[in-house]
């Protein structure tokens, strides 16, 4: 199951000291993982990065061109009717969670970096050109980390594995242990945690809080969708969720209508600072200074952005 370069008696050895102190999630070594119908979406998401322009080929599969083709006039539908549509946030998660992570590395230029559920993207090969030094590791479930190691390997012979893990098992904790607890870490999620309900999405905020007490400074940047409450189409991207919901047989929903609802969970998880960045006020021109917690609402943007810091005094 593991595809990193643990052997395995080191990896079991891991998992029996794990054992004990996690009886929430599992050990999936020996089943498949209930997630991986989830798995399809990372070829749409891939492939319309590459058409817009910022990915590579190597990351677009025949089944990411056909799904696109297949979505097209709905999307199209949406940016006319809706005012955005799921391609469009596309590009605006990317940007946001690149630009933090540029900005993360300027401050902490030993910062590591755990991408899970990278799926296709094309994130991990744009910053291991420009920052050639950087421990960027990448995480997905066995198929698609397969998938993408071959794509990741054609265009970079010296790109590491991506590694293999199903994020509710025991497994993740092993993934933990093979960074430097020395220096600060950032996790990234994209395009991942709509997919859980509030219930595992907790579950998975406190495997990465729980995990990584022993480094300085954990930061976590990821993408999410919340509740269409502004939106004159709110009916219209309930349903297109629920249509999603059921193609990647999941749990998709959305969790939080403002961004103190939103802060306040991920301080329950057990981080210090959460910020939410909303596309309006990012991409303003000249940007626009986030307002106080307690005076921000949601500006009616299909995704947001989530900066979470857990700095530890180790
Ligand atoms: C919706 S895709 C997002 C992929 C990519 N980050 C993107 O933005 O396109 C979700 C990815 O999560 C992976 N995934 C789903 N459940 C997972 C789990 N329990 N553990 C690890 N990866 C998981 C899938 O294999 C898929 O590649």
């Amino acid at each position: 199951m593991f595809l990193f370069n643990y052997s395995n008696e080191k990896v079991t050895l891991l998992f029996n000291q794990l054992n004990n102190n996690n009886k929430v999630r599992t050990n999936m070594t020996d089943s498949l993982s209930q997630h991986r119908h989830i798995s399809f979406t990372a070829h749409y998401t891939g492939y319309i990065w590459y058409q817009m322009g910022i990915s590579h080929p190597a990351f677009a599969t025949s089944k990411g061109k056909f799904l696109a083709k297949l979505l097209h006039p709905l999307e199209s539908w949406a940016e006319r009717h809706v005012g955005g549509s799921m391609r469009t946030t596309l590009k605006q998660r990317h940007q946001m969670i690149d630009e933090h992570l540029c900005q993360l590395i300027e401050q902490h230029p030993q910062l590591q970096v755990l991408e899970i559920a990278c799926g296709l993207s094309p994130r991990s090969w744009n910053f291991r050109q420009k920052f050639p030094e950087i421990n960027y590791r990448e995480l997905d479930l066995p198929d698609m980390a397969k998938i993408k190691t071959q794509a990741l390997q054609q265009i970079d012979q010296y790109a590491p594995e991506v590694l293999t893990a199903d994020i509710f098992s025991e497994e993740l904790d092993c993934i933990f242990q093979m960074f430097d607890r020395n220096q600060p870490l950032v996790v990234i999620s994209e395009g991942l945690i709509n997919y859980f309900d509030q219930q595992m999405l907790g579950i998975l905020m406190q495997g990465i809080t729980e995990n990584v007490q022993y480094f300085p400074a954990v930061h976590y940047l990821s993408d999410i969708y919340p509740e269409p409450v502004k939106n004159k189409l709110a009916n219209f991207i309930w349903s297109s969720s629920r249509l999603l919901k059921f193609m990647s047989r999941s749990a998709f929903t959305f969790h939080f209508k403002s961004p103190q609802e939103l802060q306040h969970f991920f301080q329950d998880a057990g981080f210090d600072q959460v910020e939410v960045q909303q596309p309006q006020r990012y991409f303003a021109e000249p940007r626009q200074q986030n307002p106080t917690h307690e005076q921000d609402e949601h500006l009616g943007d299909l995704v947001w952005m989530v900066h979470a810091v857990k700095k530890n005094s180790v």
